[in-house]
């Protein structure tokens, strides 16, 4: 870093940080396979849970799929069936525990769009990315592939990148089908997911509460 101008570096990291929002609509060009390398590197980057993964060096691995490809289509018929096994496990909870009901109606109706229209971002962004980390012991492996997020989703914002994270995808890791289209052993790897494009809608940002007031130092 010492033969970069620190002060601009500061400015240019909290631009990207403040920049940063979820793009939910892409447009349809699809931006270089060169960005998206350099957006997994920037993933790769990113620190893993050492001491429970052990030593091996083979702890993450990278699958893009781009749209109209006959995996994105084959990935998007398997998420569907996921939510719509995730709607019937919901509906009849919500039968068993009425009390539950309005806990449970949100999330019910994100699954009941995700098996109607399909799951957004897989089906509409130009890439769809999943990201896999080896299970260690201690688990870590999802607060692993936070860390790898971030670091794609900043790298992605710095291009002026629209990004999605897409959760459902850390629900398909125990699915074969899935694990047998990536080549991953079942039960060894934990998955969570993004899309990536060109932004076609550009949201405002999102509220957060005053960090100042939300932090209190300690005596
Ligand atoms: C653990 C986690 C899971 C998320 N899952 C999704 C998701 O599946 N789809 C989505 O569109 N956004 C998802 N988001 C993004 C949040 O909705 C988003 O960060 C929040 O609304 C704030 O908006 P911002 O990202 O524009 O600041 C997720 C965020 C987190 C931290």
């Amino acid at each position: 870093m010492e033969k970069f101008d620190k002060d601009k570096c500061n400015q240019l990291f909290d631009e990207i940080v403040r920049s940063r929002h979820s793009i939910r609509a892409f447009k349809d060009e699809k931006p270089p396979k060169e960005w998206i390398e350099d957006i997994i590197e920037a993933g790769m980057l990113a620190p893993y849970a050492a001491a429970a993964v052990g030593d091996t060096i083979e702890f993450r691995r990278f699958f893009v799929f781009e749209r109209d490809t006959i995996s994105i289509k084959t990935l998007s018929s398997q998420m569907k069936n996921k939510a719509a096994d995730g709607v019937q496990h919901f509906e009849s909870l919500i039968d068993e525990k009425p009390f539950m009901k309005s806990k449970l109606q949100p999330f019910l109706n994100r699954l009941e769009m995700v098996v109607e229209k399909g799951v957004p971002g897989v089906d509409t962004a130009p890439y769809f990315i999943i990201v896999a980390e080896l299970s260690g012991i201690p688990p870590a492996e999802h607060e692993s592939l936070a860390h790898v997020l971030e670091n794609m989703w900043l790298k992605a914002t710095a291009l002026d990148l629209g990004f999605q994270l897409i959760s459902l995808t850390s629900q398909m890791a125990e699915e074969d089908e899935l694990m047998k289209l990536l080549g991953l052993p079942i039960k060894k790897f934990a998955l969570n997911g993004c899309a990536i494009g060109y932004p076609a809608i550009t949201p405002s940002a999102t509220p957060r509460p005053d960090s100042l007031k939300a932090t209190r130092w300690m005596e």
